[in-house]
């Protein structure tokens, strides 16, 4: 190995007594490939162990706490115990190649798509969300939560929290990013209510709080052996209202006061600057880990191609750095980088590889049909799968 990523490949222990062996993390990634009733399928375990062995930590795609949570086709569910047999399955896989798994857990909210929820569309307040196409159709806006509603919605995420226990997971990823559910209420967007979950910054961020504390609360109840809690966030949304790195870096001193194992900041660009803050010159990850400040580690994620990258990503002062893209077009990322072959890391998707590269076709399908997901090794039009 290069001496200059030697970074990435230092044990650490969590909080909760999780031992990973080094740095780098799958970042958590939906492949649209589970059964119709919401069961993992024997593709998507051929999926994760391909990319289990080589990276400390495995966190999964998203799984929905509730029905109408589900945010994607062929998302594998969390909101019943007839789930458990198929997360166990998950899970165990993932250990076998040597890596621990946390499973990420959320509620899609006003993202759902009506047609897998029964047209029943929730978030914190009716309003539909911002569509960022011309060509898109408008969203239809979703129907305000009543106040019981949100406190079971709290409760179901402890609920799939004790399966992730009973299932033999290493630990739970809270998703509060990227638009969805535990978003929406931190967002004066997508959030205008009045009651105790909405209006004020400290009120928008009680539902986020409260999740925490269920989920916390459920693991002291069950877990009997080290099972780990994070939270991931974005930490700017460009709407306007909309949250801004302000409000985020208020949130993130809650947050690190919870004893969570660490908290995941959704990036497309790992040093990306903010859009509006009070410091536009410093990038967000490196505010955020100033706020945080030792009490909480945190992972950076985001556009990281290179070794040279991710080593930077822990230089900024993250103690972890995923990869989503990169896993996909080279899942032997991390063992080329441990032998100091990073010379021939895969930088491109082979759009002939989809056997070799182990990737289910309803994913395949999507990486290759989305212009700018990811670099092709051949023009879109040229791929037939
Ligand atoms: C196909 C695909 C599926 C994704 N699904 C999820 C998901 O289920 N949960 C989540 O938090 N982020 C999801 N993301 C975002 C990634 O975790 C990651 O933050 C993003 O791709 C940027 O990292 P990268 O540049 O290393 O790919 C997904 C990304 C991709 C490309």
């Amino acid at each position: 190995m290069n001496p200059k990523f030697q970074t990435l490949f230092q044990p650490i222990t969590l909080r909760s007594g999780v031992q990973l062996d080094n740095r780098v993390v799958l970042a958590p990634m939906t492949n649209f490939s589970s059964d119709a009733q919401g069961n993992v399928t024997d593709d998507e375990l051929a999926y994760y162990a391909r990319r289990s062995n080589g990276v400390g930590l495995v966190l999964t795609a998203c799984t929905n706490v509730t029905r109408n949570g589900q945010g994607f086709p062929g998302e594998f569910a969390g909101y019943d115990d007839r789930f458990v047999p198929s997360l166990t399955r998950l899970a165990r896989t993932v250990q076998g190649e040597g890596a621990k798994v946390m499973l990420q857990i959320f509620h899609a909210g006003r993202m759902a798509p009506a047609a897998l929820v029964d047209g029943d569309v929730v978030s914190a307040s009716a309003v539909a969300p911002v569509r960022d196409g011309a060509e898109q159709a408008p969203a239809p806006a979703p129907r305000e939560l009543s106040g019981e509603e949100v406190e079971e919605i709290v409760r179901a995420f402890g609920e799939t929290t004790r399966r992730a226990i009973e299932s033999g997971y290493d630990g739970v990823e809270i998703h509060g990013a990227n638009g969805y559910l535990i978003q929406q209420f931190f967002s004066p967007h997508s959030n205008r209510r009045t009651d105790r979950w909405g209006g004020s910054l400290e009120a928008r961020m009680a539902f986020p709080l409260a999740v925490v504390d269920e989920v916390q609360r459920v693991v002291a109840e069950y877990a009997r052996t080290p099972f780990a809690v994070g939270y991931r966030f974005s930490p700017e949304e460009p709407e306007t209202p909309g949250i801004t790195l302000d409000d985020s870096l208020t949130l993130v001193d809650a947050l690190a006061d919870k004893g969570l194992d660490y908290l995941h900041v959704s990036l497309m660009e790992y040093a990306s600057l903010p859009r509006r803050a009070s410091d536009t010159a410093q990038s967000r990850l490196e505010q955020i880990v100033a706020k945080v400040a030792g009490r909480t580690p945190v992972m950076g994620v985001g556009s990281v191609h290179t070794p040279e990258q991710a080593t930077q990503v822990l230089d900024m002062g993250a103690e972890f750095v995923a990869l989503g893209r990169e896993l996909l077009m080279d899942p032997d990322w991390v063992a080329k980088v441990r032998e100091g072959r990073e010379a021939e890391l895969e930088t491109v998707l082979d759009v002939e590889g989809q056997d070799r590269l182990v990737i289910a076709t309803p994913l395949w399908n999507a990486l290759v049909n989305t212009p700018g997901w990811l670099p092709l090794s051949k023009k879109p039009e040229a791929v037939t799968a």
